[in-house]
């Protein structure tokens, strides 16, 4: 059902009003949220999960309340959208705000509407200090975006000290899974159990992290790829952040264990001065009825369905980080741009090393203009030729960073974010994006390189933490600075509408959906070794769809953990995302520039396909062992990774469930081995592989399985599904 309902401020929401005209029903895509007033008159979601028919609503709402209990309030307990300990809720409060060192307690209802799509609640506090404003919209992927807005109705001062957006889950989401991780190890998954507590994951590092919990999923007991009952939850926000997990032997009303996030303050960062008003970030929920694979698919499309989101066939790049460092010379790098394009580039992006005195990592950020004793014509010459060789060119900036041995630091050094003391990381520090002369310097400074060297692409990097000390009551330090962030990238993309930018981060350490609001993909990490990569891009990609995330074939030594691998295992695992080349091809093989040109042509013809298809994994075979897909909308088609990265106790591989196709249509199975032949560990191939060009196999066999090769460890075999059958 939905309601248009209007309170006005001076109308007192009584513990008797009519629940069922309060009632806001949101559905789309299979998920239902309901919202439905407790009985202290607050919005309380009572469903969010199954879509749900207007006739199951009374149903729902009669069996909203739970029992009253022993050494309890004397009336069911209840967990609201603004649930607090003024309510008997005694878990993590959503608002949290204080005025002359006085809580604000006691929110009541004052106005409600929604348009079936979105719903809007505003609470005020018992003595009408201060408005919150929920806002909850559920998009064509089914996400639910969760935001708040707070404003001082008061003539005093109001510090925000929390605003969370949080959503009741059931018994039944017993097991907990979200991430961790380092440098070049991001997107690591951790599972537990949910138990009565708070799992909190913070991160005061103004960025989300390398260890950030980037998504947070809690679901059915073994909740798996294909399988079982998931909620999930995700901060589309680059600054500091929490999310939580918490169950109370009481549970939250009808429901057990709370799920939510929202960007974590000092204590006084946001002060809130008459009428002045602070907007949380917003959260976004899913939930899937068939495993992560089906929390993924939900973001996909919502992430597709952006009218920012890049339509265009995503260029393979050559990235000149690994290949010559900070070694620039306009000979070099014109010699690689050729040998690029010869191999199939289609963007050639100049790392790191270019501007005045960059010539090691200790020296230049902030000084961004030309460096002449290296480009003494500028970068013109470069980009020229790139042009030319019918490449776009892409160009690094760290903006937000200063090394102290620049002109820049030495000449505002008031410039720098705040630290006490003052920490250097990577030889940086921060240059603080609250002020807006920082904002406007940087941008124009970006501005001018963008327009003389004709850059079409921008790799934004970000390559430390923030340890901001806070600059004063209400100076808003991190929470202000990651907006004048957003804002720089905002006008950059304002000045240059066909710029694409990449968000990098000492590699994946600001993969979130707030930067990627300006930023056409992320670089998931500074790791290119396929054996990492496989699985940082797996679990990246549980969030973020494959042509969002940058992923490269390096040397066959990775320049991070100096394991070897094979070119084919490099290149099918750089596939599945927005590939590219981050490897010094002049010092390539003709054998090697010869597999480059094949697996460069064989993603030009697959990428319509990657960058749009439907993420599948199947659920382990075993612990050696990883299957993962795409599949195209229609199901006519489909590319498979069968990945090997370690040995394991298993002797064969049994039928492997494909999961995703149609059952009712019939493909013709095909191993693509044009970026070479993976390398087996057996005597000899199941037999339908000795003719595999002639194998058509219906989707209902292939949902049974097929028996694969036992690969060697390091191997990736690629398997192409295409049919001809109408479903
Ligand atoms: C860190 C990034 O992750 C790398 O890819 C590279 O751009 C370096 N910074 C350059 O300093």
């Amino acid at each position: 059902m939905t309601s248009s309902i209007k309170l006005h401020a001076d109308q007192k929401v009584r513990a008797d009003a009519d629940d069922a005209a309060f009632t806001v029903h949101l559905r789309k895509a299979g998920t239902s949220v309901v919202f439905a007033r407790d009985i202290f008159g607050l919005p309380a979601v009572v469903h969010w999960g199954a879509e749900l028919s207007d006739a199951d609503l009374p149903g729902l709402l009669a069996t909203s309340q739970p029992a009253v209990m022993n050494s309890s309030i004397d009336i069911p307990r209840t967990f609201s959208i603004a649930a607090g300990r003024t309510f008997g809720w005694s878990g993590t409060p959503t608002l949290k705000a204080h005025d002359d060192d006085v809580q604000l307690e006691g929110f009541t209802l004052v106005d409600a509407d929604s348009d079936g799509a979105e719903a809007r609640f505003a609470v005020r506090d018992a003595g009408e200090t201060v408005e919150a404003v929920f806002t909850y919209r559920l998009d064509v992927g089914a996400i639910l975006h969760a935001s708040i807005e707070i404003e001082n109705l008061s003539p005093r001062w109001v510090d925000v000290d929390a605003v969370r957006a949080l959503m009741p889950l059931p018994a039944r989401a017993s097991e907990l899974m979200d991430f961790t991780g380092r440098w070049t190890h991001e997107r690591h998954p951790q599972r537990s159990e949910v138990r009565d507590g708070t799992w909190i994951r913070s991160s005061r590092r103004g960025r989300p992290g390398h260890d950030s919990s980037f998504l947070t999923l809690v679901g059915t007991p073994g909740f798996s790829f294909r399988v079982g009952e998931v909620w999930a939850a995700h901060i589309a926000w680059s600054g500091n952040q929490e999310t939580l997990v918490e169950r109370l032997p009481e549970g939250a009303g009808v429901h057990r264990t709370v799920l939510g996030a929202g960007e974590l303050l000092d204590a006084g960062e946001v002060g809130l001065a008459p009428h002045d008003t602070y907007r949380s970030p917003t959260v976004m929920f899913a939930w899937s009825d068939t495993g992560i694979d089906g929390i993924t698919a939900r973001f996909h499309t919502s992430i597709r369905s952006r009218p920012q989101h890049p339509r265009s066939p995503r260029p393979l790049l050559l990235n000149t980080w690994e290949a010559v460092y900070f070694d620039h010379d306009l000979d070099t790098l014109t010699n690689l741009a050729d040998i690029s394009a010869e191999v199939g580039v289609e963007r050639f992006v100049l790392d790191d090393g270019w501007f005045h005195g960059r010539r090691s990592d200790t020296a230049g950020l902030g000084d961004w203009h030309v460096d002449k004793t290296v480009w003494p014509d500028g970068l013109r010459p470069l980009s020229d030729r790139v042009h030319a060789l019918g490449m776009q060119f892409g160009l690094w900036f760290e903006p937000e960073m200063v090394n102290p041995d620049s002109d820049l630091a030495r000449e505002h050094p008031e410039w720098i974010l705040r630290e006490l003391p003052i920490l250097e990381s990577r030889h940086q520090h921060v240059l603080d994006f609250s002020r807006e002369e920082v904002v406007t310097f940087i941008v124009d400074r970006l501005d001018d390189i963008i327009a003389a060297a004709g850059v079409d692409f921008v790799k934004w990097d970000h390559n430390r933490d923030l340890h901001a000390a806070l600059g004063g009551r209400g100076s808003r330090q991190v929470h202000s600075h990651t907006h004048g962030v957003y804002r720089a990238f905002e006008e950059i993309r304002r000045r240059h509408p066909h710029l694409e930018i990449e968000s990098c981060a000492s590699g994946g350490a600001r993969a979130d959906l707030g930067i990627l609001q300006f930023t056409d993909r992320v670089w998931a990490s500074d790791c290119n070794d396929p054996v990492e990569r496989q699985q940082i891009q797996r679990w990246t990609q549980t969030l973020l769809p494959p042509e969002l995330i940058g992923a490269h074939v390096g040397p066959a030594e990775s320049h991070t953990t100096h394991r070897h691998a094979d070119f084919s295992f490099r290149a099918v695992t750089a596939l599945f995302g927005h590939a590219g080349l981050e490897w010094d091809l002049r010092g390539a093989s003709a054998e090697e520039l010869t597999a480059i040109t094949a697996w460069t042509t064989l993603y030009r013809e697959l990428r319509g396909l990657l960058h749009a298809g439907t993420t599948v994994r199947g659920d382990a075979v075993d612990s050696g062992t990883l299957l993962h897909g795409i599949v195209s909308p229609d199901r006519s088609e489909a590319v498979f990774a069968w990945v090997r990265t370690e040995t394991s106790t298993t002797a064969h591989s049994p039928r492997v469930q494909i999961p995703g196709l149609d059952s009712a249509r019939s493909y013709r199975v095909r191993v693509r081995e044009e970026v070479g032949r993976a390398s087996r560990h057996q005597i000899a191939d199941p037999a339908w592989l000795d003719d595999s060009s002639e194998l058509t196999l219906t989707g209902a066999v292939l949902a049974q399985g097929l028996p694969l090769p036992v690969l060697n460890p390091g191997q990736a075999l690629l398997l192409h599904f295409t049919s001809d059958t109408e479903a």
